[in-house]
């Protein structure tokens, strides 16, 4: 009976090496291709957070990627990489210049390896919980009327733009961002935001509007 099992399972194992070997070669050569287009010169892809203090924070020049394979959908760096269009409204780190785009562009077999490299950078704090996108009413009415999130992210009501400059626009969030991760952003500030940039809501939000923040968030398109 053992050895059945044993026998059996060879297959599956040997398939199991030649997916992940055939993931890996695009993983190695998109670090490669990560350090050779100098992207880490302004995104820092090991973790944890190295930022401490403000003055840390406003010295990136970029949003941070070392849990980039728990935050974003699987995709959505492949279609960014090729049209750059911006994310957050305002210049990075600033609060007053509107951010005019112009981020490098990849294309072809480097694009898909550095999305590769950076779908392969997950965090632990990211449970896989399989938190839905929904546009749940308890989702939408803290997002939008307990804790006017919307105050300082973009969204879009009725085809138009509304809501403030100064986080990134969750516009598009739907393409974008896995739920989980949102979940894990909200619920875990010091490990994803040591250095505060947004009000903190742990502790404040409770964990049942907080999953349905997450869900409605991964929601909006
Ligand atoms: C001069 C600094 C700079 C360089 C070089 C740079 N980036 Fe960026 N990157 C930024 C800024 C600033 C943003 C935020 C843009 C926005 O929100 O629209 C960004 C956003 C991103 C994002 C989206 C992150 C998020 O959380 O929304 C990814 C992915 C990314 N860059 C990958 C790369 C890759 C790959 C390279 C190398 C080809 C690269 N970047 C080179 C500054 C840079
Ligand atoms: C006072 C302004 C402000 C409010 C209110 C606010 N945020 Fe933010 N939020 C920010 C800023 C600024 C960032 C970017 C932080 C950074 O990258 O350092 C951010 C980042 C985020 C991100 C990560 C987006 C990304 O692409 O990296 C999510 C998700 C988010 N906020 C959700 C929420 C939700 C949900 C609420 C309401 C419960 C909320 N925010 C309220 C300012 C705000």
């Amino acid at each position: 009976m053992r050895r059945a099992v044993y026998l059996s399972a060879i297959p599956v194992l040997a398939a199991a090496i030649f997916i992940s070997t055939g993931a890996h070669a695009g993983v190695a050569e998109g670090k490669k291709a990560f350090e050779a287009r100098k992207c880490a010169s302004c995104h820092q892809v090991a973790g944890p957070a190295a930022e401490k203090t403000i003055k840390d924070q406003l010295s990136k020049k970029g949003p941070e990627l070392w849990y980039s394979g728990s935050k974003f959908k699987a995709g959505f760096l492949e279609k960014w990489r090729a049209d750059p269009r911006p994310i957050r409204p305002l210049a990075y780190n600033s609060v007053t210049e509107r951010n005019t785009g112009g981020h490098p562009m990849l294309s072809g077999q480097e694009k898909a390896d550095v999305a590769a490299y950076l779908m392969s950078l997950k965090s632990a704090d990211v449970k896989p919980l399989g938190i839905q996108a929904a546009d749940n009413p308890k989702g939408r009415i803290a997002f939008v009327r307990k804790h006017s999130c919307y105050g300082c992210h973009q969204v879009r009501t009725r085809g138009s733009l509304v809501g403030g400059f100064s986080g990134p626009s969750l516009a598009e969030a739907s393409e974008r961002l896995n739920p989980d991760w949102v979940y894990a952003y909200l619920s875990k500030p010091s490990v994803f935001k040591p250095v505060k940039m947004m009000p903190v809501y742990a502790g404040i939000i409770n964990d049942a509007e907080m999953k349905g923040l997450a869900a409605y968030v991964g929601s909006l398109r």
